[in-house]
């Protein structure tokens, strides 16, 4: 199984401005690579608090015994609970590495890969009700086409829907492979022969996202961090793919704008503030180097905001 290598970590650390002393919350602690790099940064006065909703990361995060360091297993849209929990009121960073890691895809039980054979499983959360398997026995064809047109911008979602309905009339869909196969039989022989992109890869991202509610928990979380921070603490994220960073994205500038007036208006009426300013106006992406060196990293995108005073 491949370890996790963390993502744009210097970049983060960089971006974060990361200080002796501060309070970071790490709401996507995986296997804790930045949350390593971040207690180092912060120092022995400083304090680190990780997130996450996987089990398996539970067992990790009890591997780094820093006394300042604390664990809480909630999913981050709940980080309101986790600091009041762990006793802490406001937080100099806010950090979010989005998706799942390298083991996580490895663990072929999970169910998240394409390429090797497991139960259609992919929650990251075992207390969640709904496997994709039985997202794909309950749902209508219609609600199928619009997950994997809405969660993987997934050209064929009709036709892959279609496909899905008939083959679950027959017996059904338990495995990661029988819904690679009927996936082929779906898409045209191009798609299907594509060489740069697996032509299950979309359908399965719309699953996972489905499954776990992953953008709407991301649209709570973002929200929820902003609030949780200190004036002049930033809140950074990296998205692994376009939905995500849209969100991303849309959130920072909503938040940074002047004015929130429909267009047209004479003068400004809605005595809106920016509540931050944008740390990358552009985002942060790797270097050939580290995309060479970790193929997962290539369609990272780091943004990072700041939050202002309260009477600026
Ligand atoms: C890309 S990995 C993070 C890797 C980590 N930065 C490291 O270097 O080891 C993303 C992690 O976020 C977790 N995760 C995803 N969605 C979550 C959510 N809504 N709440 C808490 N954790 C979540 C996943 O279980 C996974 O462990």
């Amino acid at each position: 199984m491949n370890a996790h290598v963390p993502v744009l970590l210097e970049e983060s650390v960089r971006a974060l401005d990361l200080r002796k002393g501060e309070v970071v919350l790490d709401c996507t602690f995986g296997r804790g690579g930045h949350t390593r790099r971040f207690l180092e940064a912060v120092g022995p006065t400083g304090l680190v608090l990780g997130l996450d909703v996987d089990s398996a990361a539970l067992l990790a995060a009890k591997e780094i015994t820093a006394p300042n360091f604390r664990f809480v297993a909630l999913n981050f849209r709940n980080l309101d609970i986790a600091l009041r929990t762990a006793g802490i009121e406001e937080v100099d960073k806010v950090f979010f590495d989005l998706g799942v890691s390298s083991p996580q895809l490895d663990e072929a039980a999970r169910g998240f890969s394409y390429r090797t054979e497991a139960p259609l499983d992919m929650r990251l959360d075992k207390d969640l009700v709904t496997s994709a398997e039985e997202l794909l026995q309950q749902s209508s064809e219609g609600e199928l086409a619009q997950i994997l047109w809405d969660f993987g911008e997934e050209r064929w979602a009709k036709r892959i829907a279609s496909f899905i309905v008939l083959a679950r009339a027959k017996a059904p869909i338990k495995t990661t492979l029988e819904l690679v196969e009927i996936i082929k039989a779906a898409v045209p022989k191009a798609v299907r022969q594509a060489e740069d992109q697996h032509p299950a890869r979309r359908t399965f991202q719309a699953l996972r996202i489905a499954v776990n509610d992953e953008l709407g928990a991301l649209k709570e979380g973002l929200e929820k961090g902003l609030v949780a921070l200190k004036n002049g603490g930033r809140l950074g994220c990296i998205a692994f793919h376009s939905l995500e960073d849209r969100i991303v994205k849309q959130f920072m500038i909503h938040h940074a704008r002047e004015c929130l007036c429909p267009q047209g208006l004479p003068q400004c009426v809605c005595n809106h503030r920016p509540q931050v300013k944008l740390i990358t106006k552009k985002p942060l992406v790797p270097t050939p180097d580290e995309v060479r060196d970790n193929p997962r990293s290539r369609s990272a995108h780091l943004r990072v905001i700041e939050k202002l005073p309260r009477f600026y």
